[in-house]
């Protein structure tokens, strides 16, 4: 594949190992994050950031079908307000506990083969909500990594849905749930021996890069949801904003180098907020829709100025 260029052939006639698409220092793969993970070379990763499938059940094939025919499925197509078509959303308060064992299973599984993958010290940043952290974090844990601390992105997403449905009138008063008013990252961390100044000069892992001299990095991120410019260029359902991803990106790789993988990119906007800091990073998307949309939105996100 030359660089920047898409082939008409179907994509998914290839194997997970091919890169599909290569630009500056971004590399995007089509495929099963699981099969490129075990096949992906020891120590090799410094840091994930990356915004998996929450409750797996919103990426599956039978699902994405509905929600690309405007038919719903576990995605909640919001109704227009004011005109305007809102996105859909997906309900994670349909979970039953089997989705919640086969979420423990697929992140516990997904553990064990990210971890030989990365670096001793590498940094885990993986988006999820307040109904199915607990579940993914314990899987994790389980997996062999170390829990260190959890960001909390300020911003509402989870819109609506705090009525009880079909009896907003009769109990006007009353919320279902509290209205998320912050998405949860989950922090976890490669465990290593030794002091972590000895880790920073081997793997240059361990620790998290401060936004200025003077100041650390916080666990408090103000944000808002992506904007108008960068959904033009990626519409994909989960997108992520650009200002946020490269304040994650940036903090991930401590010493200001290496490599950053994000398994479940979707449009790639991890990828593009790596090119504009100019760190390295790979993609893996299943996908074909959103690879595709991920090679032509790349370019146009890495290149949109800061808020
Ligand atoms: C929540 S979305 C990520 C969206 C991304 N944050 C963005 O801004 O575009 C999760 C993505 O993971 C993909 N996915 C689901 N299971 C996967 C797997 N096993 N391997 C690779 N990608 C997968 C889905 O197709 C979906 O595009």
């Amino acid at each position: 594949v030359q660089a920047g260029r898409i082939e008409d052939a179907r994509l998914w006639d290839r194997s997970v190992l091919d890169p599909i698409w290569e630009q500056g220092r971004a590399t995007l793969f089509q495929g099963d994050c699981r099969d490129w993970l075990a096949e992906a070379p020891p120590n090799s990763i410094h840091a994930v950031v990356t915004d998996p499938p929450y409750g797996l059940v919103e990426y599956s094939e039978a699902n994405q079908a509905k929600l690309r025919a405007g038919r719903g499925g576990i995605w909640r197509i919001a109704p227009k307000l004011g005109g305007h078509q809102r996105s859909p959303l997906p309900r994670f308060t349909v979970l039953e506990p089997s989705d919640h064992a086969a979420l423990y299973e697929f992140f516990y599984g997904w553990g064990k083969v990210l971890f030989p993958a990365l670096k001793p010290g590498a940094h885990v940043f993986i988006a999820t909500n307040q109904l199915v952290s607990p579940t993914l974090y314990r899987a994790l844990l389980d997996a062999g990594f170390e829990r260190r601390g959890e960001i909390v992105r300020l911003v509402r997403t989870l819109r609506g849905g705090d009525r009880p449905k079909g009896a907003e009138l009769e109990f006007p008063e009353v919320s279902a749930m509290p209205r998320a008013c912050w998405e949860p990252w989950g922090l976890f961390r490669k465990p290593f021996g030794g002091t972590l100044a000895a880790n920073l000069r081997a793997y240059g892992t361990g620790a998290l890069r401060r936004p200025a001299l003077e100041l650390p990095f916080c666990d408090v991120i103000d944000s808002r949801p992506a904007t108008k410019a960068e959904r033009k260029l990626a519409a994909h359902p989960s997108l992520k904003p650009q200002d946020f991803l490269r304040q994650l990106c940036r903090a991930s790789l401590p010493l200001g180098y290496g490599r950053i993988l994000d398994p479940f990119c979707g449009s790639g906007s991890t990828l593009a907020a790596c090119e504009f800091l100019g760190a390295e990073s790979i993609g893996i998307e299943a996908d074909e829709t959103y690879v595709r949309m991920a090679i032509s939105a790349i370019p146009g996100l890495a290149a949109l100025p800061s808020r």
